[in-house]
C-alpha cells in the first residue's frame, strides 16, 4: 500500500540515519517530508525553495497570509537569516535547542523564500531538539519551513498516524520516531520592537522567558484574523465536535476531558483524563491525542474540566479556546 511505503519509522533516541538521509534528499530535491519534532510533527520544505514553500500551503489548504518557521539544526546558524539582538541571544542561550521560536529582523540577504515569511520584514526562526529533526535539516543542508503537519484548520499532530490520518496523500514522506515529548507546538515570541510579546503560548512558559530578558507582554485573548497576528486566527485546532470549557459536570451524550481527580464528576459517553495527577506537562502531551480520540466517538460536544493557567497550562487553554471559538 503506498500509503505505509511513505512512512519510515525510526527511533528517537538514536536515530537511524538511512531514513534521514532519504529524508534529506526528499527535501533537496523540493518534496514535503513530515518529521517529529519535541512540540509536534512539522510539514518541512526546503525554505530557500519557493516552489516547495509553496507546496507546503497547498498540502495544509492553509491561507496564504499565515507565515511559517525557518528550522535550523543549530544555533549558530540563525545569524544567516536574522538580525539577532542581545534579548535573542540570551534567549538562544537559555531555550534553544528547544520549543522556543523567535520572531526577529530578516536580514536582507537571507536566502530564505519570502513566502516563508509571507512578504513580512519579520522572519519566526527555531532550533527543534528532537535528533531526528536535527539530524535531518543538518543532512539537508538548509533552512526547513514547517507548520504543523495537519490540514489547517484541524487539530496538530503529536504521533506519524495524526500525520498518516490528515496527509498521507499529499506528503512525499514521513519519518515517524513515535510521539512528541511536549505535545504542544512551541511558543512564538515576536522580538522586532522594543517590547516582547508573546504572539502564541507553547512549551517554554512566560515566567521562563521573562526570567532571562525581563518583562514579556502577554498574549491577548481575543481572536482576531488580522494578518500582523497571524497566530490569533480563531477557530484553529477544532475537533468535528463541539467544545465546551471549564465544564463542572457532564450531559449522559457528551464526552469528558478530565484533568485531575474526576470522580466527582459522573456520567457521560466516554471519558479520558489528560492528567489523573494534575501534571500540566502530562496533560500538554495528552492534549492532542485525546482531542482526536474523543473525536473519533462521533460525540456532539466533548466538555473540558478546568485546567489551571500556570506553566504550560496557558498553552494548553490557549489550544482549547481556538477549539472552542466559533467557526464560520
Ligand atoms: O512547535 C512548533 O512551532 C511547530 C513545529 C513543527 O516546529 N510548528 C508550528 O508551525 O506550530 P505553525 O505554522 O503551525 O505555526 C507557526 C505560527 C503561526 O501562527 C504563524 O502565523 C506564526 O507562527 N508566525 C510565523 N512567522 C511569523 C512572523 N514573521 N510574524 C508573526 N508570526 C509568525
Ligand atoms: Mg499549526
Amino acid at each position: 500500500m503506498p500509503f505505509h511505503a511513505k512512512l519510515l519509522t525510526l527511533s528517537a533516541q538514536s536515530p537511524d540515519t538511512v531514513p534521514i538521509r532519504r529524508g534529506a534528499e526528499v527535501l533537496r530535491a523540493g518534496g514535503l517530508v513530515a518529521f517529529p519534532t519535541e512540540t509536534v510533527y512539522g510539514l518541512g520544505a526546503d525554505a530557500t525553495n519557493d516552489k516547495a514553500v509553496a507546496a507546503i500551503f497547498a498540502a495544509k489548504g492553509r491561507p496564504s497570509f499565515n507565515p511559517l518557521i525557518a528550522h535550523l539544526s543549530d544555533v549558530a546558524e540563525l545569524d544567516a537569516l536574522v538580525i539577532m539582538d542581545d534579548r535573542a541571544r540570551a534567549l538562544a542561550q537559555s531555550f534553544m535547542p528547544g520549543a522556543l521560536t523567535l520572531v526577529l529582523p530578516r536580514r536582507p540577504d537571507t536566502p530564505v523564500s519570502w513566502l516563508v515569511s509571507a512578504g513580512l520584514d519579520s522572519l519566526a526562526v527555531r532550533v527543534p531538539a528532537h535528533p531526528v529533526a536535527r539530524t535531518l535539516i543538518r543532512e539537508t543542508g538548509r533552512p526547513i519551513a514547517a507548520p504543523s503537519a495537519n490540514p489547517s484548520g484541524s487539530i496538530s499532530p503529536t504521533t506519524p498516524l495524526h500525520v498518516m490520518e490528515g496527509l498521507a496523500d499529499k506528503v512525499d514522506l514521513v519519518l515517524g520516531a513515535g510521539r512528541c515529548a511536549i505535545g504542544v507546538e512551541s511558543t512564538i515570541l515576536d522580538l522586532t520592537g522594543p517590547k516582547a510579546k508573546i504572539l502564541r503560548p507553547g512549551g517554554v512558559t512566560h515566567a521562563q522567558i521573562e526570567s532571562v530578558i525581563g518583562a514579556v507582554e502577554a498574549p491577548h485573548h481575543h481572536t482576531s484574523t488580522t494578518p500582523n497576528a497571524p497566530g490569533q486566527l480563531e477557530s484553529h485546532y477544532a475537533p468535528h465536535a463541539q467544545v465546551r470549557l471549564h465544564a463542572t459536570s457532564v450531559e449522559p451524550d457528551e464526552a469528558l476531558l478530565a484533568f485531575g481527580a474526576d470522580c466527582a464528576i459522573k456520567g457521560g459517553a466516554a471519558r479520558l483524563n489528560l492528567s489523573e495527577a494534575g501534571d500540566l506537562n502530562e496533560a500538554a502531551a495528552n492534549l492532542f491525542a485525546m482531542l482526536r480520540q474523543l473525536d473519533k466517538e462521533s460525540i456532539k460536544t466533548i466538555a473540558v474540566m478546568p485546567i489551571p493557567e500556570s506553566g504550560l497550562g496557558a498553552a494548553i487553554n490557549d489550544r482549547l479556546r481556538r477549539a472552542a471559538a466559533p467557526r464560520s
